[in-house]
């Protein structure tokens, strides 16, 4: 008994700062033996450290949450300003900011419907200039013990971006108050470093927005670069959760589309995960590792990009069929038959056309039914005039109640008009059935494309007959779906319950609880039904192994803290 409380506050000491902790952890010990413990000094001493390493690392393939230690970040009533006064040796005061707007600005966005407690804020952020800067800041926060949370865009939805571990309120019963530093590239880590048409690469900072790489820089050369997420979204954030996006379907998400990536490691430690070829069979794949790692396993400081070439003509089609299962069929079909020059395939439910028509945001009036827009490239103008005829012959089969195509620039920019509205659509279809006061859930998750349409009809009866309503957006191509859920004030229980069932309903018919928004706080329940404990166990060993103590975006993905007690 009272050996097992001494191997625990054993760790605790080990998880304190630096070195002083050292000399503490040998004095505490040494009271410890005096009151009698069954360890002399020395080995006592000898014994806690290994211990607590071995409770870090189990003699297993895997950690288990209750294998672990709470973790011990910074006591802010006695390091806060040791650790303050070593940062600012190392950060200029205008890199650094704590005004209550910009750490609210970093903790909330205006889609964020997961948002965080109104008391999870951050304590600093910090402006790094560069890898090496990055570098000494994260030795600091090693050496304090301090969170951090890497920041791109701050457009990611699922919670990941919310400083868990916040100031003055510990979140479970082993954890005491601590602070959260943010580090945020925009200041100065949002460089184009280098483009290469011919190699068809590119070398970015994370801060860079994807939008802006391609409207500004790849746009004029005929390139493209493909994932794409919200419009502020940048590239730091995009390998965080592995961002997809509408042109998934052709270029892939960001795990195909990272050839290297510089990282900064929790230590501090500085890291390039493999040199510049699209192949290379050497090794683990460290770039893989860290796509869709949500800054949970070090700091992305620089990236090389795939890019890939731009179709020289381009257009978009819209199809509506009878019902949504005509629609993915159709979608099935026209991949089985090879038809290439497909760069992506957007699905609008009946309710989110009838949405869009409501609200009247674009020029055009639509058809309110099962909807598809195709963009359709090639290098070629009569290619692609042939595959819209392919196409077209292929809708005449599958009952396809209505086939257009752009004829012109005007007409392309009017047909993609109903993607683009589809958010405030939904939100002023929303505030007419159920007042200005509506809320909005938006979650994702994706299946097999074969099972698309009855998981969607089904997530749609179950919404109805709770008095809700749905819009559905979907990469279909992909299996991937969005369902913005809108509810009145009061029927959040409701709501919650639906999207929980949705969610559940996507395992079972072998899908997955995120197909591109990522797990943050709040899909970690989900992540651990949709693979197994054992592999949340695998994952966390390689996470407590890249970071010990903790420090990287912490809560995120899966728990690592044996204390924390939220879903
Ligand atoms: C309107 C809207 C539409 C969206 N549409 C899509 C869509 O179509 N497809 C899609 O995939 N997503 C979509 N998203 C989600 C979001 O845009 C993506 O998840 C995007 O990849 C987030 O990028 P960001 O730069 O904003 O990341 P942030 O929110 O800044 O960060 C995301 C995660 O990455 C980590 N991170 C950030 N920078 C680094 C770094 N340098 N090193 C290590 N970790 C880092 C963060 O800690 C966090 O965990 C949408 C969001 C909104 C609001
Ligand atoms: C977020 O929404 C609020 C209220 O609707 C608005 O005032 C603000 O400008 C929005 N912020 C951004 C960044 O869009
Ligand atoms: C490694 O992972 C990256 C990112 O997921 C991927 O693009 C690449 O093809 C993988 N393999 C190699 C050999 O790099
Ligand atoms: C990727 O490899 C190339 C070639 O070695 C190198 O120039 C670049 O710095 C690497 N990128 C990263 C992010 O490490
Ligand atoms: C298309 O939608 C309209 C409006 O909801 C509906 O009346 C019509 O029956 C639908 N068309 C078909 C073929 O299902
Ligand atoms: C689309 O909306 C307009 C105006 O709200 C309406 O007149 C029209 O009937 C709607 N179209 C369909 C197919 O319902
Ligand atoms: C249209 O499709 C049918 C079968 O679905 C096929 O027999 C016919 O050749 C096609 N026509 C063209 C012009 O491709
Ligand atoms: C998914 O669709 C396939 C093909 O239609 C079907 O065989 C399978 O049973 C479906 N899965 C479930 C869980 O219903």
């Amino acid at each position: 008994m009272l050996r097992k409380k001494f191997l625990e506050l054993g760790y605790r000491r080990a998880y304190s700062v630096g070195r002083q902790s050292v000399t503490k952890r040998i004095l505490w010990s040494t009271s410890l033996v005096a009151a009698g413990a069954l360890i002399g000094i020395t080995g006592g001493t000898y014994y806690t450290v290994s211990t607590a390493r071995e409770a870090l690392f189990p003699f297993s393939s895997k950690t288990n949450l209750n294998d672990v230690p709470a973790p011990t970040y910074l006591d802010t009533r006695f390091h806060l300003n040791d650790f303050t006064r070593e940062l600012q040796k190392v950060v200029n005061k205008e890199d650094m900011c704590s005004t209550p707007s910009e750490l609210e600005g970093h903790s909330v966005n205006n889609y964020t419907l997961h948002k965080p407690d109104p008391e999870q804020r951050p304590y600093l952020i910090v402006y790094p200039h560069d890898t090496e800067h990055v570098s000494q800041i994260m030795q600091l926060c090693h050496k304090y013990s301090v969170p951090v949370i890497p920041y791109s865009g701050g457009s990611s939805i699922e919670g990941q971006i919310t400083a868990t571990r916040h100031q003055g309120l510990p979140m479970g019963s082993c954890t005491e108050p601590t602070v959260t530093l943010v580090l945020d590239f925009n200041k100065y880590m949002n460089n184009i470093i280098r483009v290469d048409a011919n190699d068809l690469d590119c070398v970015v900072q994370p801060g860079v927005v994807a939008k802006d790489l391609n409207d500004l820089v790849l746009e004029p050369l005929g390139l493209l670069f493909g994932p794409d997420g919200a419009p502020n979204c940048e590239i730091g954030g995009q390998i965080g959760t592995s961002c997809s996006g509408t042109n998934a379907f052709r270029y892939g998400t960001m795990k195909e589309n990272v050839v290297n990536v510089t990282a900064v490691m929790a230590d501090g430690t500085i890291i390039k995960t493999k040199n510049r070829p699209k192949k290379s069979s050497n090794g683990y794949n460290l770039t893989g590792l860290f796509i869709g790692s949500e800054g949970t396993l070090g700091v992305v400081t620089e990236a090389t990009l795939k890019l890939h070439v731009k179709p020289k003509f381009e257009t978009i089609s819209i199809a509506s069929f009878k019902t949504l299962q005509d629609a993915t069929q159709f979608v099935q079909t026209l991949t089985r038959q090879g038809i290439l020059g497909v760069n992506a395939i957007e699905l609008l439910d009946a309710n989110m056309m009838k949405a869009i028509n409501f609200s009247g945001q674009t020029t055009r009036k639509w058809n309110e039914n099962a909807t598809l827009l195709l963009k359709i490239g090639s290098h070629n103008h009569a290619i692609l005039d042939e595959t819209i005829k392919d196409i077209e012959n292929l809708s005449q089969t599958q009952n396809c109640i209505a086939f257009e195509y752009a004829k012109s620039a005007l007409e392309q920019e009017e047909l993609w008009s109903a993607r683009k509205a589809i958010f405030w659509s939904s939100i002023d279809y929303g505030r007419h059935l159920f007042g200005q006061n509506v809320k909005v859930w938006s979650t994702d998750i994706a299946v097999p494309v074969s099972n698309l349409s009855t998981v969607i009809d089904e997530t749609l009866a179950e919404l109805t007959s709770s008095g809700l309503y749905g819009t559905i957006v979907g990469h279909v191509g992909d299996g991937n779906f969005h369902c913005l859920v809108m509810y009145n004030e009061g029927n959040e229980d409701n709501a919650m319950q639906v999207i929980d069932s949705m969610t559940l309903r996507a395992l079972r018919y072998d899908g997955t609880c995120s197909g591109e928004h990522g797990i943050g706080t709040s899909k970690r329940k989900f992540l651990e039904l949709e693979l197994g404990p054992n592999t949340i166990a695998v994952m966390r060993k390689l996470k407590l192994a890249l970071d010990p103590k903790r420090i990287m975006n912490p809560d995120k993905i899966f728990k690592t803290d044996p204390c924390d007690d939220r879903p």
